[in-house]
């Protein structure tokens, strides 16, 4: 039986933010849940996450994560201080406790499995997670002998110049058995640099205490400032193009290209430059999404175009072309084959297939048709300035360039509006609408400058 301890009541004093460090997200996700995404394969018996700074903010951020329970530390004096507070939770307790660190998000839950199958099987008091680094500045390093047995970890700030040498380090994962760390955890002190509790003191205590060396060393990479947070970033976006192009997926300029966790692109999806893929989106096969463009929260069918474009919360059927320069959002639905063209934007509409919006548009609170052909320069006008109205379009209906469409309204299906009209009136299947001035032609007409008299306007 396991239980989990998650270590996130600390400020982040180095993050220089009102926000607690563990909710600061890397790639569309904060610290704490990329640190419970590590659980996954791990069902746990308990998840206690010991919260303090900010704990309002990081209880209601994972509100809707299940199982689990939040215990306090009213006073940051330590990770061993941090550990001390899920002693009442866990009486009677008979298992192993694995302890992670809020603030190193990029565990794999592999490796976490791997920790804990290593120290169960070697039944040892505590087993901890460990990497050789060449630059271990500010990790606490750890002394082992040669059967990787832990004799002592030492913080960098207390190390003397010859400990600060060993490139080992202690990565803040860790898993004990509860009942040997109930031996030492109570009796801990706080005889070091920074006057606080260190958990990393109990493993001196313990026997055996086993350290193991992470596979892949970006795994551990722990977050205290910004810049960290940034290169945390870039390790993700490693991880996460490495796996879409093993997935069959080509990205043409992997380097300016982002793409989130949550995304999931099929085989054959092509990512052109500068372009962005972000929450929730779903892209299908054989679509080319870019250059410079920015997806979220959307669902993409196969073999789709977006060029040039913004999407976001937004549906786009199969086969459908987008851009240049068009914005979808707000829950537009376009259906398959669609043609969405240049400086086009589209709110909160549905389009059925084959409806096209080349040129210029604006369509808000609409519902169209298959097969509509709206005009370049058409816009619905849904906005009183106090609510907004709905404007529905039948199919193959075909609006003429620039006609203003005043919400409410309902064109049925084949009508056909003149170009230039204002349509404040329905219309039903199979009309004519026109709704514009006349045109009048004043012949053999002259700038005023130039004649003498005025001609007279036609009858
Ligand atoms: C800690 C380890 C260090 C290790 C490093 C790996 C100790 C003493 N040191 O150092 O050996 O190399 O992690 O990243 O453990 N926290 C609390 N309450 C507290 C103090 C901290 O919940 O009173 C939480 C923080 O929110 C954070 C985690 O514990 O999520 C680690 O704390 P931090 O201060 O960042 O420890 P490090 O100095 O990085
Ligand atoms: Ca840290």
């Amino acid at each position: 039986m396991v239980a989990v301890a998650i270590l996130a009541a600390g400020r982040g004093t180095r993050m220089k933010s009102s926000l607690p460090k563990v909710l600061h997200s890397v790639g569309g996700k904060s610290m704490v849940e990329r640190v419970l995404d590590g659980l996954a394969d791990l069902n746990p018996s308990h998840t206690l996450i010991v919260v303090g700074f900010g704990q309002d903010q990081v209880k209601a951020a994972l509100a809707h994560w299940p199982g689990l329970t939040f215990i306090e530390q009213r006073e940051q004096l330590g990770t061993g201080h941090a550990v001390q507070q899920v002693i009442p939770h866990l009486e009677g307790f008979d298992g192993d406790l694995l302890v992670l660190n809020g603030d190193v998000p990029l565990l794999r839950p592999e490796t976490i499995q791997n920790l804990v199958t290593t120290h169960q099987e070697n039944g040892n008091a505590a087993t901890l997670l460990t990497a050789q680094f060449t630059d271990p500045t500010g990790y606490g390093r750890v002394f082992c002998t040669d059967q990787n047995l832990i004799t002592e970890i030492v913080e960098h700030r207390d190390c003397s110049p010859a400990q600060r040498q060993n490139p080992r380090i202690n990565a803040g994962v860790y898993c004990f058995n509860w009942a040997q760390l109930m031996t030492v955890l109570p009796h801990l002190s706080a005889d070091n640099d920074q006057r606080e509790y260190y958990l990393t003191d109990v493993v001196k205590d313990l026997n055996p205490a086993m350290a193991v060396d992470v596979a892949d060393c970006q795994e551990i990479f722990g977050i205290n400032s910004r810049k960290q947070l940034a290169e945390a970033y870039a390790m993700l976006q490693d991880r996460i193009k490495d796996h879409w192009m093993a997935a069959g997926v080509t990205l043409i300029d992997p380097d300016s290209t982002t793409i989130d966790t949550t995304v999931y692109l099929e085989p054959d999806v092509v990512i052109e430059p500068q372009t962005h893929l972000r929450g929730k989106t779903v892209v299908g096969t054989g679509s080319r999404l870019g250059p410079g463009s920015l997806i979220e929260n959307s669902q993409i069918g196969a073999d789709v175009t977006v060029a040039f474009s913004v999407v976001s919360d937004s549906t786009v059927g199969s086969g459908a072309r987008v851009g240049p320069y068009a914005h979808l959002r707000g829950q537009a639905v376009v259906g398959d084959g669609c043609r969405i063209g240049n400086f086009v934007e589209i709110k909160k509409s549905t389009l059925g297939a084959g409806t096209n919006v080349a040129h210029l548009s604006y369509l808000g609170d609409a519902t169209l048709g298959t097969k509509v052909n709206v005009g370049a320069g058409t816009i619905t006008a849904n906005y009183d300035g106090y609510k907004k109205h709905p404007t529905v379009i039948g199919d193959r209906t075909k609006t003429g360039s620039n006609s203003v469409l005043v919400a409410p309204v309902t064109l049925g299906s084949d009508v056909t509006i003149a170009a230039g009209s204002v349509v404040r009136k329905d219309a039903p299947d199979n009309s004519l609408v026109v709704s514009r001035a006349p045109q009048k032609i004043y012949a053999d007409w002259q700038p005023k400058h130039q004649r003498e008299e005025q001609p007279k306007a036609p009858e």
